[in-house]
């Protein structure tokens, strides 16, 4: 697949089978998100597996339906502000390259056959206690990964001249 076939391809899947996710694979999945750009290439940035059955349980309490406990992989994404740039005005741009990492890693699953779904409407506070994750490190978006049991519809998108104007 081309990098536009992959674009295309990916969905926001919301069923998994259990089937595991091959070591290998899950490799060059994380390893994508290290070539990820980064403002400054300060790279504020810190991803959580989580594989552990008894952490996914817990879980639970951050986000709760139950479609995201079918996959086998949940992943944190998370940010570093204290190591990210920030622009004149002050805004820092941690969240953004965390962002920019987890769309790499996201793509890099769907290449390799893998479903993800990002998922922002979690508790930040609940999350950050059951990974334990030391003061300063922010989750950002959190995705189940796995072998897709149901792939959907692609979904509705805005006309390009509405987002897009070349002058
Ligand atoms: C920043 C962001 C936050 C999202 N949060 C959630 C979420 O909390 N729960 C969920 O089921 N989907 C979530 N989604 C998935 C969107 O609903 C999905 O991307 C959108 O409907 C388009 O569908 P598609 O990804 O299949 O193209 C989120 C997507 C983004 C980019």
């Amino acid at each position: 697949m081309n990098i536009h076939e992959v674009i295309k391809k990916r969905r926001s899947v919301r069923s998994y089978k259990s089937e595991p996710v091959e070591e290998e694979k899950l490799n060059r999945i994380l390893e994508a998100t290290l070539s990820a750009p980064s403002a400054a290439n300060r790279q504020p940035i810190y991803f959580v597996v989580i594989k552990d059955e008894k952490i996914k349980y817990q879980f639970k309490n951050a986000y709760k339906a139950p479609w995201f406990y079918t996959a086998p992989i949940i992943i944190c994404a998370c940010s570093i502000p204290e190591k990210g740039w920030k622009r004149n005005d002050g805004k820092n741009y941690a969240d953004i390259d965390a962002t920019i990492a987890m769309d790499h890693l996201i793509l890099a699953a769907t290449s390799e056959g893998l479903a993800t779904c990002w998922v922002a409407a979690f508790n930040v506070s609940i999350v950050k206690s059951i990974l334990n994750l030391p003061p300063g490190i922010e989750p950002v978006a959190l995705t189940p990964l796995g072998y897709p049991l149901d792939i959907p519809e692609p979904t509705l998108r805005k006309p390009m001249e509405e987002i897009v104007k070349t002058i």
